[in-house]
């Protein structure tokens, strides 16, 4: 594996690749990244991994300092999964004249996540956007997981007709239901049983509460009843109609964000 901490290096390593699958990361792999970049090994001739934890795209400093770091660990799992190469740029070398703060993105970036982290996706469009310039990879693989995350940049690539094709890849869960995540790096052992109980009472009760058999309040007061702390929302969405062209099947998801302690976790199912 090659890795480059710098531009220049890293095109001198990849300006002849004519077929290479992309995988941002923030670090703190996990199952979830490994699939990800299973799937980039298994359809592209060549990987290339970037770690990079993005200080824009955190509203609150404390989520940014706490965030895991584990880059030796990280550098070890790509190394045994025979990755290409690895990018761990510095912010200096991603932002050598500051953010975009013009960058314009699909309306859906103020729904959901975007109603509580203002600014959040215009800084993860403008670090995907800065990546695919460096790299102009054939392929991004990003995660459903972060399904709204994936819907915008979807959109983005799309509208700035980047020549990239995003693949959107199923989202890897813990034995108990709870989708990996590297702030599940986070949890006490007591929340991650609150978290699995959260995914199974939506993934038991997805039907009814698809049919509004059961009220938002009914489930956000059952979730403060097994000390979820905080519930940012819950909202029932049709992927398909999220962003145009719509597809014609509906396929409903149920999006949450909710706190345990100080830790945020997403998921949709
Ligand atoms: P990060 O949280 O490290 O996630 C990197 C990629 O892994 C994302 O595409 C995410 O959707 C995917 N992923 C995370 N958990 C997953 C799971 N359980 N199953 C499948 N895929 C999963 O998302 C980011 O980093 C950043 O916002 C980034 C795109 C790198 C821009 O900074």
């Amino acid at each position: 594996m090659k890795i480059a901490f710098n531009k220049s290096k890293l095109i001198k390593f990849i300006q002849n690749e004519k077929n290479l699958g992309f995988v941002p990361t923030m670090g703190a792999l996990h199952l979830g990244h490994i699939s990800l970049i299973k799937k980039a090994s298994q359809q592209c001739d060549k990987t290339i991994v970037s770690i990079f934890i993005n200080k824009p795209q955190f509203n609150k400093k404390d989520d940014f300092t706490k965030y895991p770091r584990l880059l030796k660990k990280d550098i070890s799992i790509l190394k045994k999964l025979k990755v290409d190469y690895l990018y761990i740029p510095s912010t200096k070398q991603i932002y050598p004249n500051g953010y975009n703060k013009k960058i314009k993105i699909s309306s859906f970036g103020k729904n959901l996540c975007g109603k509580f982290r203002p600014g959040h996706f215009e800084a993860v469009v403008d670090v995907v956007a800065r990546f695919l310039k460096i790299i102009k990879p054939n392929k991004i693989y990003l995660g459903k997981k972060d399904m709204q995350q994936l819907k915008i940049i979807e959109h983005f690539v799309k509208k700035k007709q980047i020549n990239t094709k995003v693949v959107g890849c199923k989202t890897i869960r813990e034995k108990n239901g709870v989708a990996f995540s590297s702030r599940n790096f986070l949890l006490s052992p007591k929340e991650r049983i609150i978290a699995s109980r959260v995914y199974k009472f939506l993934l038991n009760k997805k039907s009814h509460i698809i049919k509004n058999n059961i009220s938002i309040k009914k489930i956000k007061n059952y979730f403060f009843k097994i000390s979820v702390d905080k519930v940012d929302y819950i909202k029932i969405l049709d992927v398909n109609k999220i962003i145009k062209p719509y597809k014609k099947n509906p396929m409903y998801k149920i999006f949450i964000a909710y706190y345990l302690g100080t830790t945020r976790l997403i998921d949709n199912i």
